[in-house]
């Protein structure tokens, strides 16, 4: 007779069900579909497609990346195709696909986001939306929208009068002051989830020449390093709210992604590790299930209220 006890990884986010707590994180999985020959998209708890904005956008000059120690630094300048190419060229790859998808929506006016969200709304296959909100605001002189309550407010709210359909997460910026002002700040005006944090703005420099090592200058600081102080944020964060945080920063190992669920996040996402190995997020949904069926838990949130007992 069998001894195999069936191991239930899935999580609840608000009204979304997740197979399992580990998602691929926006901008380093592509949309998804190209990942699809390397990787079987259905064993993600989810994925989040590269941001997508009103109009198409080249990006930054090369070079684009370069590694630091323990992480890299990225300044690709949110390259990507348009929301319009996205529905029409990538979204119908997605379909046939039961893992959820979610777009990371970003603008540069709060219009910006009301009008990707409302192309959106109008296509199928999509699970929900994540605001990338660590981009300047251009009609306030360029002043980050993620660093400054009132505006997380205002976009949030904004976002959620588009977003009729479909959950509305907000992927906050981890360079602010207090994250749990800025996190009441996006719960209050209907955020469903939180995603925390986004990368750090960073640079690298060679002194030989006395150049910057990324095109743009400077850029943001991704991988192991981070995952420490956002770590804290998390916790922070998910004591501050509550609606579900998802953590993301630095994660490479299981015992990366139990941390963030022992600190208050309810699920996480993966994003430099899959620039290491493509298929780094899978490893990471079997490495859990193997942990979860050793530690004899059979479900996620049996060891994530464990941990949460622990941790206050
Ligand atoms: C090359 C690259 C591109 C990224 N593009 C986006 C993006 O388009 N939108 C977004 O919200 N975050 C973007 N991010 C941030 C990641 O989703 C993630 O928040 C960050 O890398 C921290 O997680 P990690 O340490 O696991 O990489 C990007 C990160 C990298 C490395």
């Amino acid at each position: 007779m069998s001894t195999a006890v069936a191991i239930d990884l899935s999580v609840q986010l608000g009204s979304l069900r997740l197979r399992n707590p580990i998602l691929a994180a926006s901008g380093t999985f592509g949309y998804g579909v190209e990942f699809a020959h390397l990787v079987d998209l259905d064993q993600l708890g989810g994925l989040v497609v590269k941001g997508l904005s009103r109009e198409p956008i080249e990006g930054a000059p090369p070079p684009r990346l370069c590694e630091t120690p323990s992480g890299m630094l990225n300044a690709v300048g949110l390259q990507n195709v348009g929301v319009r190419a996205f529905v029409a060229e990538k979204l119908p790859g997605l379909r046939k696909y039961a893992t959820a998808v979610l777009a990371n929506v970003f603008g540069y006016t709060l219009e910006d986001y009301v009008e990707v969200i409302r192309v959106l709304e109008d296509a199928e296959g999509l699970a929900g939306y994540e605001l990338n909100i660590s981009c300047p605001n251009v009609k306030k002189g360029g002043m980050q929208f993620g660093s400054d309550p009132g505006l997380v407010g205002e976009l949030v709210a904004s976002a959620r009068k588009a977003a009729v359909r479909r959950p509305l997460w907000v992927k906050l910026s981890p360079l602010v002051t207090d994250i749990g002002l800025i996190a009441r700040a996006a719960e209050g005006a209907g955020a469903d989830a939180l995603t925390v944090a986004n990368t750090y703005p960073a640079m690298a420099v060679d002194f030989r020449t006395g150049k910057s090592l990324l095109g743009n200058g400077t850029g943001g600081l991704s991988g192991p390093a981070i995952k420490p102080i956002t770590l804290k944020l998390v916790w922070e964060a998910s004591k501050a709210v509550k609606i579900p945080i998802i953590g993301l920063g630095g994660i490479e190992t299981v015992e990366d992604v139990l941390e963030y669920l022992s600190v208050g996040a309810s699920a996480v996402q993966v994003g430099t590790a899959s620039f290491v190995h493509p298929s780094a997020v899978r490893r990471l949904v079997d490495d859990l299930h193997e942990t979860v069926s050793v530690a004899k838990a059979f479900t996620i949130s049996k060891i994530i209220s464990e941990f949460r007992a622990e941790n206050g």
